[in-house]
């Protein structure tokens, strides 16, 4: 195993995460965010605004597919990869995809401040409310789509990374 997927609920994390852990492995390290805005020179919420979220997800899925192709790479994925079939029906198959669980209170916490390009989330009325609906229509996706499921509330980051490396040993394998 030398890829790791990281999965999750916008402000869970995956970003931060991932970047430490390709630091530690000396993986690459891979956004789809990043990557689809770089790719299509736009921001993530221009493309929703101007060709709709069902465009961004089939760039995100075509992006992920072109991903797991590659080697020592972690992949941090957008939070709402998991509404894609075709994109669950690819994590599936992948042995070590980590699903960053985080509760309604801690995401609204961390992403108060960050709804800039988060067009899911920005301008609702009850920002709270919004949060747990969507929690909760994607939480079995999550699950779903995950082999290993990490607890990330009241947890910085160097203990949701320990909690990670329990399940990969130093020949990463699960
Ligand atoms: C989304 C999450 C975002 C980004 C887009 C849609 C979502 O990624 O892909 O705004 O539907 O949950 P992050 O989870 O990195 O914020």
């Amino acid at each position: 195993m030398n890829k790791i997927v990281l999965i999750g609920f916008m402000g869970c994390g995956k970003t931060t995460i991932g970047k430490q852990l390709a630091k530690k492995f000396n993986f690459d390290f891979i956004d789809t965010d990043e990557e689809i805005e770089k790719k299509y020179n736009t921001t993530i919420s221009d493309i929703f605004r101007i060709y709709g979220e069902d465009d961004f997800r089939k760039k995100e899925v075509s992006l992920l597919d072109e991903l797991l192709k590659k080697d020592n790479i972690i992949i941090s994925t957008g939070g709402g990869i998991i509404e894609s079939i075709e994109a669950i029906d690819m994590l599936i198959k992948e042995k070590a995809v980590i699903w960053l669980d985080a509760n309604v209170l801690t995401i609204v916490n961390r992403l108060k401040l960050e709804l800039d390009n988060r067009p899911k989330l920005k301008n609702k009325k009850d920002f709270e409310l919004s949060v747990k609906r969507l929690l909760d229509t994607r939480y079995e996706k999550y699950k779903k789509s995950s082999r290993i499921r990490i607890d990330v509330n009241d947890k910085n980051i160097d203990e949701v990374i320990s909690d990670i490396l329990v399940y990969i040993d130093d020949n990463m394998l699960l």
